[in-house]
């Protein structure tokens, strides 16, 4: 695991867009592990401006809403299109866990097969949620969890219901790639910014626990973290 502290968002996000742009040449074939939001939103705004163009043929997203509607703009597959696809050019395939050919009751194990023909993702892009969540693996996730349906916690709906319009129903289910499954991929570059972000952090680091989803990552070799938390004290 290496930390990388920076002094804010800013920086951090360019310095996540540098790290990604060089981690995915390493094996520009190989296909990326997207995330989505708030904190992703300054790395992708500087992959479009710096002209990064994916050359896999794949992209696979860490998680889903359930029961939004196919083509809702406030599902994580719309925001991928707009902030990383459509500038960036990319024309291949896209995995949406619980999505598409990956819904109904055997839709997760197809799509752990198909990340495991496809992959390894050479980077997979992790934020972490106020409450410690890891993608969707909320509190109280198995280190050993593979993609499922879960139920979202109160502490996700109330953070999230920021990128819905007021009054929205949020969706309360959705369908993410589990600890393990994010554990496959050759490097993990997980983004975490703001006083909000850092008692989650801090606590996923020192505490090995399911309380805590990133204690699950932590022996990871390929985990990268870019913080403007000051984890020295
Ligand atoms: C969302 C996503 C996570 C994301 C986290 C933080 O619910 N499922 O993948 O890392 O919450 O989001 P934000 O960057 O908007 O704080």
């Amino acid at each position: 695991m290496r930390i990388e502290q920076v002094a804010d968002a800013s920086e951090g996000s360019s310095r996540a867009a540098e790290l990604f742009a060089l981690l995915s040449s390493a094996d520009p074939g190989a296909p990326l592990g997207l995330a989505t939001g708030a904190t992703m939103q300054g790395l992708y705004a500087r992959l479009t401006t710096q002209g990064f163009r994916p050359r896999c043929s794949d992209i696979f997203l860490l998680d889903e809403y359930v029961g939004l509607a196919e083509q809702s703009p406030y599902s994580f597959a719309e925001e991928i299109r707009k902030r990383f696809s459509d500038p960036l050019g990319f024309q291949g395939h896209t995995h949406v866990p619980g999505q598409g050919p990956y819904a109904g009751p055997d839709g997760n194990a197809r799509f752990e097969q198909i990340l495991a023909e496809r992959g390894p993702l050479s980077v997979q892009l992790l934020g972490i949620g106020t409450n410690g969540h890891i993608a969707f693996n909320e509190p109280g996730s198995p280190a050993d969890s593979r993609t499922r349906e879960v139920v979202l916690a109160q502490e996700t709906l109330t953070a999230n219901a920021r990128h819905f319009p007021e009054g929205f129903v949020l969706p309360t289910r959705a369908t993410t790639q589990g600890l393990a499954t994010i554990a496959q991929a050759s490097t993990l570059l997980l983004l975490a910014f703001g006083p909000s972000k850092h008692e989650a952090l801090r606590s996923g680091l020192s505490t090995v626990s399911t309380d805590h989803p990133l204690s699950a990552l932590v022996d990871h070799p390929g985990l990268i973290i870019i913080t403007d938390a000051d984890l020295g004290n």
